[in-house]
Parts: structure tokens; C-alpha cells; sequence
């Protein structure tokens, strides 16, 4: 699956919001894991990779109103649901056109899975964020493959694998399995990485 093919998957999946929702629960576990991994970068810059509509990048924002966040994405037509007060750029995530070392924090939640090159992608993510900066992500478990419809072109991935990968970029990598709620027990679906350049 060539990158164009992908993007129009996503521009025309813009259109449903059912599956691709703009706005999600502040409450979900998914959500405060990510804020609370960036933590408060003050005026600096967090960058949201394969942004979607921007439903983590609205909170992200609101938990850090002084903080430059910026919204990157393959699909235009994902990107123009992005709330103002957010910068947008259509960029692939294998190839960010983001300076080196410019971000206090990034992060991509179920986008890593489209990537294709993922080796790729977890490196820029990685290029773009200051030493000492914060990386997440969160994506699907390789555990769980099938449970979902899926497109041919995504994968999810092993907890070791993605850890080691980050590991090539970043001083401290942890992971563990996430639920929608953090009372109740993770079903095996969803993994976070947290990694601190
Ligand atoms: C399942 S959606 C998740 C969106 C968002 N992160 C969220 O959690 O709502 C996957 C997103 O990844 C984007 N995407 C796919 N391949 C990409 C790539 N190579 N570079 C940047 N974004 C990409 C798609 O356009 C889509 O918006």
C-alpha cells in the first residue's frame, strides 16, 4: 500500500465520525496517561504524530494553555477537524518536517500501527524531542491481532519490540497494558509506551 493510497483512506475516513471521533472523554485512562506523562512543559512545544481530528491534542492543549501543540497528520481532511489554537501539518510521521530536538514532548496514539515504516516513525519521533524530553505511545497489542477489523496495511506491536525500538533513542522506556479506565483491568488490547529522551 503506496503512502497516497493511505492518505486517501484517512481523508475519506474523516467523514466518519463514529469510528474516527473528534473529541474523547478527558476521563479515559488513555487521556490521562498521556497528560500526565508530558507533565507541564510551560511555553514549550508537544507535537500529537498522526494527530487525527486532534481529540488528544484539544486536551493536551487546555491542560497546557501556555504550550505551543502542534497537530501532525497524513490526511488533510482529518487535520481541518483540529480545534484553533493547535498548528496543523500534513507530514507523514516517517518523515517530519519538525526541527531536531525542537519538542519538550511527542506523542502518536493509534497511529504508529499505519505507519509501515515503523522503525522509521518511532525515530523521528524520537529526533524531534529534546534530551530529557517526554515520548508516549499508544497503540494496539500484536497479542491481541485480530480482534478487530483491521486494514491490510496496519499492525500492532509486541510490548519488547516497541520498548527496544525506543530504547535505540531514548534513556528510560517502560510499558504496560491500559484499559479505557484505570479501575478496571486491562483486557489485553491496548498498550502504552512512556519514554523519556
Ligand atoms: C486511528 S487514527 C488515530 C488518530 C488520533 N491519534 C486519535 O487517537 O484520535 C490514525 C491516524 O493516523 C494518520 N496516519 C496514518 N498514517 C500516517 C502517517 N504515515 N503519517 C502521519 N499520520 C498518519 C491517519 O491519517 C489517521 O488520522
Amino acid at each position: 500500500m503506496s503512502a497516497s493510497e493511505i492518505r486517501e483512506f484517512f481523508n475519506r475516513a474523516a467523514a466518519d465520525e463514529e469510528h474516527y471521533p473528534s473529541t474523547i472523554d478527558p476521563r479515559i485512562y488513555h487521556v490521562k496517561l498521556i497528560v500526565d506523562h508530558i507533565g507541564d512543559v510551560g511555553g514549550g512545544r508537544i507535537a500529537d504524530i498522526g494527530s487525527g481530528k486532534g481529540r488528544f491534542a484539544r486536551i493536551v492543549k487546555e491542560r497546557n494553555p501556555p504550550a505551543s501543540v502542534i497537530a501532525v497528520d497524513l490526511a488533510e481532511a482529518m487535520l481541518a477537524h483540529v480545534p484553533a489554537g493547535i498548528h496543523r501539518i500534513a507530514a507523514s510521521m516517517t518523515a517530519l518536517p519538525i526541527a531536531t530536538a525542537s519538542c519538550d514532548a511527542a506523542y502518536a496514539t493509534e497511529s504508529l500501527e499505519h505507519a509501515v515504516d515503523v522503525p522509521a516513525a518511532v525515530a523521528e519521533l524520537a529526533r524531534i524531542v529534546k534530551r530529557g524530553g517526554r515520548i508516549a505511545i499508544i497503540d494496539k497489542n500484536a497479542a491481541a491481532w485480530g480482534r478487530l477489523e483491521t486494514p491490510v496495511w496496519e499492525r500492532w506491536f509486541d510490548r519488547k519490540e516497541l520498548e527496544k525500538l525506543l530504547g535505540r533513542h531514548c534513556r528510560r522506556v517502560r510499558s504496560q497494558l491500559i484499559s479505557y479506565w484505570e479501575d478496571v483491568e486491562p483486557d489485553g488490547l491496548f498498550l502504552a509506551w512512556l519514554a523519556e529522551k
